[in-house]
């Protein structure tokens, strides 16, 4: 007999088996919510529904897969650089769609600035925008937008901001309960953003996305973004250079115990908050 003991292969830990991008979706979108904003956003400026979508820096392309469940006209396109999302999206979302639902989402590995897609909503979420670090370069993407927007077209962009952000070192963190059956395979999850930089000088900013387990595990910088803190008023007026005839702010309102609501209206006027979240609609 062998003196050698059989050794066992150790048990995986919880950050092992988990799905980094489903866990991203769990945590931070919510592709039915930003669906129908999108959707109302539109109707506010025309009065009428969209059927075309485009959805720069769309890494899993969440939202057209669950833009294409509108209705047999709504096709979408999604747009980014990285094949590992795309992929992703490929091998997991797109099979749980219908197989005509299928044929109405594109992906296309490509860079958003010489993406030349026409559409009525080309929607740049998650601030992704804000990895173009210069005015030369955001007014280039903004100005590649406006051209490839139908006449009756809008850019939707969210933003964040306040004094909170203006710091260094510091993160939040929440418990992650919100599981849908075909995410029941994930593991229960704590999601952590961590500013590590803020320059004021600059305005450049590094985040991280963490992902940790009871286990103790954990996947640090499952996501990682190097980005410029652009203010509302330099955006505005980005937008209003490349040619879009006027951009409206849809501000989060707050509940009853002055809570932020997740619901947003139409205003020239936000409160101050430490840190806070909006959309800004650009029109063509
Ligand atoms: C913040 S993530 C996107 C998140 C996604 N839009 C959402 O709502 O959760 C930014 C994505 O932009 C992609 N990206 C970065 N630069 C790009 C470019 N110039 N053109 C297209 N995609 C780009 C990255 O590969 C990454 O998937």
């Amino acid at each position: 007999m062998s003196k050698t003991k059989k050794k066992h292969a150790a048990r995986p830990r919880m950050a092992d088996l988990a799905d980094k991008y489903a866990l991203y979706r769990l945590a931070v979108q919510d592709p039915e919510h930003e669906v129908e904003q999108f959707v109302r956003f539109y109707k506010d400026q025309y009065g009428r529904l969209p059927t075309r979508l485009r959805e720069d820096f769309c890494a899993a392309a969440a939202v057209c897969c669950q833009w294409t469940k509108l209705g047999r006209e709504h096709s979408a396109v999604g747009v980014d650089l990285d094949p590992e999302p795309l992929g992703y999206c490929r091998r997991t979302y797109l099979p749980k769609l219908s197989a005509t639902q299928q044929l109405r989402v594109a992906l296309l590995q490509q860079d958003v600035r010489t993406c030349g897609v026409r559409a009525e909503i080309i929607a740049a979420q998650n601030y992704s925008f804000f990895l173009f670090k210069t005015r030369a370069a955001l007014l280039g993407y903004f100005r590649q937008v406006h051209e490839c927007l139908a006449d009756e077209g809008i850019l939707i962009l969210d933003m964040m901001g306040g004094g909170a952000m203006h710091d260094e070192d510091i993160s939040e963190s929440r418990q992650v309960a919100r599981l849908t059956p075909e995410d029941k395979l994930q593991p229960p999850f704590r999601y952590v953003w961590q500013e590590e930089s803020f320059n004021p000088i600059t305005h450049d900013v590094r985040f991280h996305i963490h992902f940790r387990f009871p286990d103790g595990s954990a996947l640090d910088n499952a996501f990682t973004y190097d980005w410029r803190l652009w203010t509302m008023p330099e955006v505005r007026e980005l937008l209003d250079e490349a040619g879009f005839s006027a951009s409206h702010v849809y501000w989060e309102t707050e509940d009853k115990d002055g809570e932020p609501s997740g619901k947003y209206r139409r205003t020239m006027r936000g409160k101050p908050d430490q840190a806070w979240l909006s959309y800004l609609i650009g029109v063509k």
